[in-house]
């Protein structure tokens, strides 16, 4: 097997002598690469952000932006990873480097300030920049001289709806959401915005954008041992649950969103980690009749891209969930392989009557979601066996809707989250399935809610007595995100909101 190595700014560089939990951030910095910043350690900041080269959507390659502070540097063996550094053009000895299109938008309309913020931001900014489908808007040429990227299409209050802006997509095709897990303390995000919103295409010398038309360097088995502790990757499945019914105790980790701030934050370390995220019996996406198969090793932003709205419940889960940052490592088998209760993965799935795939070396069986979780990050999941896929059967109810009540909805934990899927027929609710994260010591089902709902009229009085129900159930707890009384306020708060939304008069 080749020693692990690892691509950095078109350099082949191996790994060793890192510690199999040595985050690729703490790897880059101590190799000189310190563009790349560390503001909080948890996935929750993006100064951190590098891009990855991962299977495209509409290329062979996209450059995916990641946190890299919560990556193992062991988990990209043999990939490639571009940093801040690796954006500009490097000058003559002795002359400047020429500036990135975006690092140059960002430096000329004042989006950097003390600057700690600005490589991870142009990291993400370079994925958005790269886009395909974001390509087609954008014209060709480049940032302030491009024709059709003027500064003055785009507006300072966020609202101004010319030249096909909506205040989140810039007249570029630029979706601000590429941003949505960059923090910067001391500019302010319009002048940022304003660099987004003027960047245009890359042109066809770009080195970075003919990258795309090559496929991304294929995953690699991985053994990866130092100091007493391991990293694994292997080829398949198969091999893969071999490996966990000899090593039950092993963390099994895909995007590891969780796993990096459990070691970052409490210090956690594991003998052996087995990554399974690019495992290929994982990574399919199928829609068949009766029901659509979810590799619980796709990121989010893979599933979104690929469902592209056909489980509307889905979709509006996804932007809610977490920064996109986030997203483009995050699985549905990590949010529930965790067994958390306030993932916002759950709620949906249970209102979807979604059941699980789980695998281990003796074979498969499937479970309901509803009959998961058994206690306290506790499941029904055996040691040694892995969540192959999500099934979300068919046909799809037709109302549904996710609220989640956070303190930053788009990158925080939830007080409270809400998933509705309700058939009405005939101004009857035939059926209604209602999931709730974080009133419970597990994800819940509404049942008491669902049994009120189902037979009685889509109306206010039957809804707002619903309501009265669902904000009793569950046994929400109070803590440094809300009280009690909060949380169930706001579960009854929830169905009444989803009424307002799907009638024209608000419940008296
Ligand atoms: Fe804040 Fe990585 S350091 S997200
Ligand atoms: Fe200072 Fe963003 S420029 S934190």
């Amino acid at each position: 097997m080749v020693a692990a190595r690892i691509t950095v700014n078109g350099k082949e560089t191996p790994i060793a002598p890192a510690a199999p939990h040595t985050t690729v951030l703490d790897f880059l910095r101590e190799r000189g690469l310190t563009g790349t910043k560390e503001g909080c350690a948890e996935g929750e900041c993006g100064a951190c952000s590098v891009l990855v080269a991962r299977p495209g959507v509409n290329k062979p390659t996209d450059w995916v932006p990641v946190n890299a502070c919560l990556v193992p540097v062991a988990a990209l063996d043999g990939q490639e990873v571009v940093t801040s550094e690796g954006l500009a053009t490097p000058g003559e000895p002795g002359t400047p480097p020429t500036l990135h299109p975006v690092q140059k938008e960002m430096a000329v309309r004042g989006g950097s300030q003390c600057g700690y913020c600005t490589p991870g931001f142009v990291c993400s900014m370079a994925a958005e920049y790269y886009r395909p489908d974001r390509c087609a808007h954008a014209g060709s040429g480049s940032g302030s001289e491009a024709a059709g990227a003027t500064d003055t299409a785009v507006g300072t209050d966020g609202t101004d709806g010319t030249d096909g802006t909506d205040g989140e997509h810039g007249p570029n095709g630029f979706d601000l959401h590429a941003l949505s897990g960059n923090l910067c303390r001391c500019t302010g995000y319009r002048p940022i915005r304003d660099a987004a919103f003027a960047v245009g295409a890359p042109t066809d010398e770009d080195p970075l954008a003919r990258r795309r038309e090559q496929s991304p360097p294929a995953p690699v088995a991985t053994e990866y041992h130092q100091d007493d502790s391991a990293f694994l990757r292997k080829d398949t499945l198969a091999e893969t649950l071999r490996l966990l019914s000899e090593r039950p105790d092993a963390v099994v980790v895909a995007g590891s969103t969780d796993w990096g701030v459990e070691v970052n934050i409490r210090s956690r370390r594991a003998d052996c980690v087995v990554a399974v995220d690019r495992l290929p019996e994982l990574r399919e996406l199928r829609v068949e009749s009766d029901h659509i198969e979810i590799g619980a090793a796709l990121t989010l932003t893979e599933i979104e891209r690929r469902l592209d709205g056909t489980v509307p419940l889905l979709a509006e889960l996804f932007p809610q969930f977490a920064s996109r940052l986030i997203r483009n490592g995050a699985t549905l088998g990590g949010n529930l392989g965790t067994g958390s209760p306030i993932g916002d993965s759950p709620p949906v799935l249970l209102a979807l009557e979604a059941s699980l795939v789980l695998a281990d070396a003796d074979g498969e069986r499937e479970v309901p979601l509803a009959d998961y979780f058994t206690g306290y990050r506790q499941s029904v999941r055996r040691p040694g066996e892995l969540i192959r896929a999500v099934r979300v059967p068919l046909p799809l109810s037709p109302v549904t809707a996710f609220h989640k009540i956070a303190k930053r909805r788009f990158d925080d934990i939830s007080s409270v989250a809400v998933a509705f899927a309700l058939d009405i027929e005939s101004g009857i609710v035939r059926k209604a399935r209602i999931g709730l994260g974080g009133v419970a010591a597990t994800p819940v089902r509404a049942l008491a809610t669902e049994a009120a709902l189902e037979g009685k009229p889509w109306a206010a009085e039957a809804v707002e007595a619903a309501a009265e129900v669902l904000g009793g159930e569950g046994t929400p707890m109070s803590d440094h995100r809300a009280s009690a009384d909060y949380r169930s306020a706001m579960l009854g708060q929830s169905l009444l909101k989803l009424y307002a939304q799907t009638t024209e008069a608000v419940p008296s």
